[in-house]
């Protein structure tokens, strides 16, 4: 059967400058806490950096003519905040400047709607030596930095997203130390997620403050917890999960307070917390993303994994579409939120380039077709779904696991800089033309209605 969407449905794809980008040193760019991190010896996979990755600074006219021939109606993109600010405050590298203001004039000309997010995790490293997100002072550099932004392209980008995962930033960067700076520590884990979201409120007034017109919004990672099974101490179990793992920025954001569970999580660790803060966290925004990869399954016992059964990507994440619908669900009934956008959802899989010298990523394609196919049920839930980014449109470097993890609808390989056109990617430019998926829902996966 034929799942249509409604006409102005924003389909996309997603990158992120560090991942794509390369020329780390090129025309004035500063140093940021990922290339510092990539450099030093034993943070990632095979040393694998960022400093060449898909060369998309110097290739970007070709990468949009992909785009063009997918068919894709908005591209969600990064800008490196230490390419146009190399010291994170201070003097303005003009030459950073033009570089997202012609990707901004080459996507415009191909029709296709940029979709910006001012920080996927590249924080210059002279703001980082100078404590990084743990001083409350970088809020206001960014702050800076989203008007400076703002100015030059505020005429041009709509879409204005302050920051990818706060959760990834502040519990991955922080506590388990497996993303730049590599901290392991509690105390700072938990205030740099505060400030990040003091970070995110000065930002959105400065965005505000310098062109009133522009829609403003974050991006949350989101896996949900779903009870394995009906049993009541399941479904506690769960909703202790949900609360301790999942609303840690909904609830500041859209709700004005912490979980009222977050001394379970933060325990002595509680963040310094100023007054004016939470209301300065939970202004209006016009959009909420949600990246949605994979589910949590809790029983009373924990959490359930491997799931007996399952299907799991390269990363280890189970495959579980009906999660998605479940999510949306829940996010929809439990606040009142703005439109979402699905702003990430895709998968890594260990893909090979055929005789026939094509990609026949059929695993990949069935991830995207069954997600799609879910947020058109939740979207007739009732959850007012507007886009959907798949990520990612190109193979790139994988934070901590380098280029061992391809995502991409399109395949780069990293030492031609080729790129080829996934079976999920011309697949998904069907869709697009379209307007609508060609798929099945197996009865079986329906979703508990609570
Ligand atoms: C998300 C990140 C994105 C990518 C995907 C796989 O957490 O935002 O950059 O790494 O995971």
């Amino acid at each position: 059967m034929a799942y249509t969407f409604p006409s102005n449905f924003l389909w996309g794809a997603a990158t992120a400058s560090y991942q794509i980008e390369g020329a780390w040193n090129e025309d004035g760019k500063g140093e940021s806490i990922w290339d510092r991190f990539s450099h030093t010896p034993g943070k990632v996979t095979n040393g694998d950096t960022g400093d060449v990755a898909c060369d998309h600074y110097h290739r970007y006219l070709d990468d949009i003519a992909i785009m063009r021939q997918l068919g894709l109606k908005a591209y969600r993109f990064s800008v490196s905040w230490p390419r146009v600010v190399p010291a994170g405050r201070g003097i303005i590298n003009p030459r950073g400047l033009d570089f997202y203001d012609r990707l901004v004039d080459a996507l415009l000309a191909a029709n296709i709607e940029p979709f910006l997010t001012l920080y996927h995790w590249d924080l210059p490293q002279a703001l980082q030596d100078q404590g990084g997100w743990e001083n409350r002072d970088a809020g206001h550099a960014f702050a800076d930095y989203a008007a400076l932004m703002v100015k030059r392209l505020g005429d041009r980008v709509t879409y204005w997203t302050t920051f990818n995962e706060p959760g990834v930033i502040a519990f991955d960067g922080n506590l388990s130390g497996e993303h730049a700076p590599g901290n392991q520590d509690a105390r700072i884990t938990f205030q740099v997620a505060h400030n990040l979201m003091v970070a995110h409120g000065l930002a959105v007034q400065a965005i505000r403050a310098a062109n009133p017109s522009l829609l403003v919004g974050i991006v949350l990672n989101e896996w949900g917890a779903d009870p394995a099974s009906n049993d009541p101490a399941d479904i506690a179990a769960a909703n202790v999960a949900w609360e301790r793992s999942e609303t840690h920025f909904l609830d500041p954001i859209f709700k004005g307070h912490y979980p009222l569970a977050v001394h379970d999580i933060v325990g002595n660790d509680m963040p310094k917390i100023r007054d004016g803060d939470m209301a300065l966290i939970s202004q209006k925004l016009d959009y909420l993303g949600i990246n949605f990869y994979s589910r949590n399954l809790i029983a009373a016992t924990g959490t359930i994994d491997p799931v007996p059964g399952s299907e799991y990507t390269d990363m280890g994440w189970e495959v579980c579409a009906p999660a998605l619908r479940r999510l949306l669900n829940r996010l929809h009934k439990e606040y009142r939120l703005p439109p979402i956008y699905i702003t990430e959802n895709g998968a890594a899989f260990p893909d090979e380039v055929s005789p026939d010298g094509c990609v026949h990523d059929e695993r990949r394609l069935d991830y995207l077709k069954n997600h799609f196919i879910q947020t058109r049920l939740a979207m007739q839930d009732g959850v007012d779904v507007r886009g959907y980014f798949v990520w990612s449109l190109f193979d790139n470097f994988e934070w901590g696991h380098g280029f061992t993890k391809r995502f991409g609808i399109v395949r780069v390989d990293y030492e031609t800089q080729q790129r080829i056109i996934k079976d999920s990617g011309r697949w998904y430019s069907q869709v697009i033309a379209a307007n609508s998926v060609e798929g099945y829902y197996e009865q079986g996966l329906e979703p508990p209605r609570s």
